[in-house]
């Protein structure tokens, strides 16, 4: 297939680009690169050994988006693009719903027009909200998300699934992921955020590389074994071949709009977390316990069985291969991707 893949150039599309390629896709990567870099894709075309067409538009603006599609036929859509940091979308909601609710408007409306019938999309185990219960299963109805960001998730679902219904053929994959981490086994691409890091696993990578002092532990008093919070993490490359799997099962749905978990099934406290990634650096990392984080949940995950029967996809890294594949990635790239 010919797949225009939406955020191709940031953390967890680039690592998609490279299992679509070895899949035998030809990929088409559509971002405006607010928030990765252009040398990213150099990486991405030499570890793929094919060129990868990069066309740098910002898909809010629906006639650029249009052109796009008026000039290449494409048979599938992945659509990562959008803004993603929780906190940042508290302070500037305007921003959130703009970027990540424009951008599939004039993605599905190009897609319309020019009959393209697959569709991939990045959703997010936060549209499970505060009530579901453990683990979070795709039939439970009761969607919202407590962040302006997670908001957009819960209304994009619902947009692509009246889409969906109201076009002939149209068939959308909305995978559900919970929390990526790790990088390509080569060191060479991996997660590169601007700024101080809101996630746990790259300010680890920071701390272990020395550009931060401490890890702060969010809360040691929660109703979990070792009182910190456990998360479904899953490894990046894992996450990439539920994507490629999702896309070639799309033609044998029977629904035209289907939800899938991409998680292990497992969760793992931060203590744990903190405890794997020193035994990958192979040294003790300074942390302190600090006041909890407004808006986090004591524990989730996943529970995987549909994307395991339906999709045939099951993650396969461990923890510890999160954490070697991160540490040679950061360890190898201590500034990120170099600038333009
Ligand atoms: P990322 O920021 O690394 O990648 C998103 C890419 O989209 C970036 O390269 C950015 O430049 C591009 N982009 C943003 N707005 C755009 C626009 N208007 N037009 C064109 N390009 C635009 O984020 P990621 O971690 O790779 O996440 C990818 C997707 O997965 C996002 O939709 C995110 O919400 C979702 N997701 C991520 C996580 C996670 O923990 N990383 C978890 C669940 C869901
Ligand atoms: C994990 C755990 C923190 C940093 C977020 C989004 C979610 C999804 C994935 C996009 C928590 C603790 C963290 C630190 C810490 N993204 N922590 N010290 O919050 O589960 O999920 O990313 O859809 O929507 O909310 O991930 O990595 O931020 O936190 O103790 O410096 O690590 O409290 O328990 P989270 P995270």
């Amino acid at each position: 297939m010919r797949v225009l893949v939406s955020g191709g150039a940031g953390y967890i599309g680039s690592h998609t680009v490279l299992s679509l390629v070895a899949s035998g896709h030809d990929v088409v990567v559509v971002d405006d690169f607010s928030n990765s870099k252009p040398t990213v894709m150099g990486r991405v075309e030499s570890l793929s050994g094919t060129h990868v067409p990069v066309h740098a538009i910002d898909l809010t603006d629906a006639e650029k988006t249009e052109r796009l599609f008026a000039h290449e036929r494409f048979d599938a859509v992945v659509h990562f693009a959008g803004l993603k940091a929780v906190g940042e979308s508290v302070a500037k909601p305007l921003a959130y719903y703009r970027n990540n609710l424009d951008s599939t408007l004039s993605l599905l409306e190009a897609m319309r027009r020019h009959d393209v019938p697959r569709l991939v999309f990045s959703s997010s185990a936060t549209v499970y909200g505060e009530k579901a219960p453990v683990p979070y299963r795709e039939d439970y109805d009761f969607l919202s998300s407590s962040s302006p960001y997670g908001q957009t998730k819960v209304m994009i679902e619902r947009i692509m699934a009246d889409a969906a219904a109201a076009t002939d053929g149209l068939k959308v994959a909305l995978l559900r992921y919970f929390n990526p981490v790790g990088a390509h086994p080569s060191g060479q691409i991996g997660e590169d955020p601007q700024g101080i890091p809101n996630n746990l696993m790259p300010f680890l990578a920071q701390v272990a590389v020395g550009k931060r002092d401490k890890l702060v532990v969010f809360g040691d008093d929660y109703p979990t074994a070792d009182g910190t919070c456990e998360r479904d993490y899953l490894h990046v490359e894992d996450l990439a071949a539920g994507h490629v799997a999702a896309l070639q099962h799309l033609d044998a749905m029977a629904e035209p709009v289907r939800a899938f978990n991409l998680g292990t099934g497992t969760g793992t406290s931060v203590l744990q977390m903190l405890h794997a990634f020193e035994r990958a650096v192979g040294r003790e990392l300074p942390y302190e316990v600090g006041p909890r984080r407004a808006g986090d949940l004591a524990a989730f995950w996943a529970d995987p069985t549909r994307a395991q029967t339906e999709l045939g996809w099951r993650a396969e890294k461990t923890i510890d291969d999160m954490c070697a594949d991160t540490w040679r990635w950061q360890s190898a790239n201590p500034q990120g991707f170099p600038g333009a």
